[in-house]
């Protein structure tokens, strides 16, 4: 099948590339000029494990292209993957997708599919079918929400939990079966508000997951609970599972951030509170400080301090630092006068370009990070972290003071050995 795909973002992309690998002809649009020319050589403008390869492998199946004019050729399945970026409001901006849909009017003239993957608010879909009819056009608009990990996202795309199909005709639902044919997964085909609500809910209900064990971690803290133990006892009910249950310093990224601001915008819009949402937003924000409160109590003021921060992007796989935990920590550190010593694997150098500070050192390696700190704060769960041999921190540091934000080095290890190791919700 013929398809074009609106947006080369991590969905975009993805997508696309994934859809070009089981044999359908793929146009992608993408208008920064910037990424265009990466994409046209198949190098990949994101790090995401496999996707280079697809694009390399498939290269006859996708062309990238700068605008609508150019990629259309009578294509009838249109895949809307732009942005929905955080309007200062909390609600989700949508001017591309209105803008990509006004192109979409104005060049399709057969019967058609568009499918929005993008993350939209509940109501948004029909929107947008409201406005093709307004146009007369034959246009069916199906949602189609995504549910791929940054980091696994190849993976998620190729073998997804499910796909769900929100679409209100037989036609819409028949081409759609037709195009993820090749995927073996369950498919759930409901409402095209349903299909929305379906994203919110499962990205909501994640975050609020965590949320809720980072509140478990910090009354273990207080009570002497061993909030790792806790996790393993509850992990064997079936009905609990171990997913989504690591504590640390809060969820980042690019969506339960956002989805879950989104979410509570959509509640007020209908003039309900929700209170669960406004709950772990509200936990989510205070939770990225609890190493420096941690830090603080066993160090005294970080005025001068030297603090290595071990990690800044929101989590390991990823070169992504949008919202990432870390980077909140590092101006938090700032604010209270320490000195910041910053390593990350994939991260540096837009950490460089974003967060320039005078009290901030960027690192080239784990050992010039630890070099005369006076405490050191995990941040990111990257495997060279978690693998930091405890020699490595008493030869560099000045205290061995480590504060671990992901629970992931190995304590029983780290304390035979000499170092002050505290987790969140374990010590
Ligand atoms: C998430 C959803 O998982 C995915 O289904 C959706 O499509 C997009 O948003 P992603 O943002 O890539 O994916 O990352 P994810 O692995 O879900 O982690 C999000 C954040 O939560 C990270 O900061 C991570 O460190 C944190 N997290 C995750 C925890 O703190 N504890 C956990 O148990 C799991």
């Amino acid at each position: 099948m013929k398809l074009i795909v609106i947006g080369a973002g991590y969905v975009g992309l993805v997508t696309g590339v994934c859809l070009a690998s089981k044999g359908h002809k793929v146009t992608i649009v993408e208008r920064s000029k910037e990424r265009l020319d990466l994409l046209k050589r198949d190098v990949s403008p994101i790090y995401e494990p496999g996707l280079e390869e697809l694009m390399k492998r498939f290269h006859n199946n996708i062309a990238f292209v700068s605008n609508l004019s150019d990629g259309y050729s009578g294509q009838n399945i249109f895949f809307l993957c732009v942005g929905t970026p955080q309007a200062p409001d909390g609600s989700a901006d949508l001017q591309d997708v209105y803008d990509s849909v006004e192109s979409i009017l104005k060049y399709c003239k057969e019967e058609s599919l568009l499918v929005i993957k993008s993350t939209v608010p509940v109501g948004t879909n029909n929107s947008i079918q409201e406005m093709v009819a307004q146009r007369r056009k034959k246009i069916h608009v199906v949602s189609n929400p995504e549910f791929l990990q940054q980091g696994k996202a190849v993976l998620n795309t190729l073998y997804p939990s499910r796909l769900v199909i929100g679409a209100e005709d037989e036609y819409s639902i028949g081409v759609m079966k037709e195009l993820y044919k090749d995927f073996n997964c369950p498919t759930v085909c409901v409402n095209r508000a349903s299909a929305e609500m379906i994203k919110y809910a499962s990205n909501n209900y994640l975050a609020l997951k965590i949320s809720y064990i980072n509140e478990v971690a910090n009354l273990c803290d207080k009570t002497g609970a061993d909030v790792m133990d806790v996790v393993k006892g509850m992990s064997f009910d079936k009905r609990i599972g171990s997913d989504f249950l690591q504590p640390g310093i809060g969820f980042g990224g690019s969506c339960f951030p956002k989805d879950t601001k989104a979410l509570l915008h959509v509640a007020k819009e209908h003039g309900m509170e929700f209170k669960t949402i406004q709950s772990l937003i509200e936990i989510n924000e205070d939770q990225k400080y609890k190493l420096i409160e941690k830090a603080e109590k066993k160090l005294g003021n970080l005025c001068d301090k030297r603090i290595a921060v071990l990690g800044l992007t929101f989590k390991a796989g990823t070169d992504d630092v949008r919202e990432s935990p870390a980077i909140a920590i590092v101006k938090r550190l700032i604010e209270c006068g320490a000195e910041v010593n910053a390593w990350d694997k994939m991260a540096i150098e837009v950490c460089k370009k974003k967060l320039n500070h005078e009290k901030i050192t960027y690192c080239n390696s784990i050992e010039e990070c630890l070099k005369d700190a006076d405490a050191c704060f995990i941040t990111t769960e990257w495997t060279d972290i978690v693998n930091v041999d405890a020699e490595v921190f008493l030869n560099y540091m000045k205290t061995p003071f480590v504060f671990d934000g992901k629970n992931c080095l190995n304590r029983e290890y780290l304390k035979t050995h000499g170092i002050i190791y505290e987790g969140i919700g374990c010590r």
